[in-house]
């Protein structure tokens, strides 16, 4: 395997807490906070992939609102605009996971170039980066609007050897999301995939070349080579 020069970190779900929101949606719908951020990723989710196949391309921000929006019709919650647009700015302020702040300046001081590459937009990456005080941990913030196709296109991932100006077998990918892992597994990525919740991997014909729970165990596999 090649030396790893670089870092590229899916965002939501691997370095913050996609679900964070809950407590902001249970001050809308008390008690109905877990349920609702549930639904409302994975039909986030589902609507970046669905738009994808049909080359049907919105923004990140416009497909989580058209999640939220189902969201409440399938609970029949009723969500007025106002609410709609608190729940919406709620996902500009994730909570990043405790590890993470100290985890990324240790990466950075081992030398390897860091970069997020999300499906999310350069205004959503750049509000919940900047909200958390880690804009200065990155040397590229890479949004998949300028591909105008999401992750797990490989246009999207492609994004990251531009960037850094260096092939994909020199570029560790790390996502929490098993699909993520596996799309960036064939594109040509080393892959690290963090479980955090010891969930089982994807049956899609790949495996992640590293398994860690957090991206403390990420610098202990660097430390341990450097
Ligand atoms: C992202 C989502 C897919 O940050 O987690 O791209």
């Amino acid at each position: 395997m090649e030396p790893i020069k670089a870092i590229a970190f899916d965002l939501y779900g691997t370095l913050f807490d996609v679900h964070s929101v809950a407590a902001q949606c249970d001050r809308q719908f008390a008690g109905r906070g877990r349920e609702i951020s549930m639904i409302w990723r994975q039909k986030q989710l589902e609507y970046t992939w669905l738009r994808t196949l049909m080359n049907r391309y919105v923004t990140f921000e416009q497909a989580t609102r058209d999640a939220l929006r189902y969201t409440c019709k399938h609970l029949a919650l009723d969500l007025d605009e106002s609410a709609c647009q608190t729940l919406c700015d709620a996902y500009l302020r994730l909570q990043a996971f405790p590890e993470v702040p100290e985890a990324l300046r240790q990466l950075r001081g081992l030398g390897l170039k860091l970069a997020v590459l999300s499906n999310g937009s350069p205004h959503t990456i750049g509000a919940v980066v900047g909200h958390a005080g880690l804009r200065a941990a990155f040397d590229h913030l890479l949004s998949v609007d300028p591909v105008r196709a999401y992750k797990p296109a490989e246009q999207a991932y492609g994004l990251a050897e531009q960037a850094f100006g260096t092939g994909r077998e020199s570029i560790l990918f790390v996502s929490s999301n098993g699909w993520d892992a596996t799309g960036a597994r064939y594109f040509g990525f080393p892959t690290c995939w963090i479980n955090r919740a010891g969930n089982v991997f994807e049956e899609m014909g790949q495996t992640p070349d590293w398994q860690v729970r957090g991206l403390d165990e990420i610098v202990q596999l660097f430390s341990a080579t450097a």
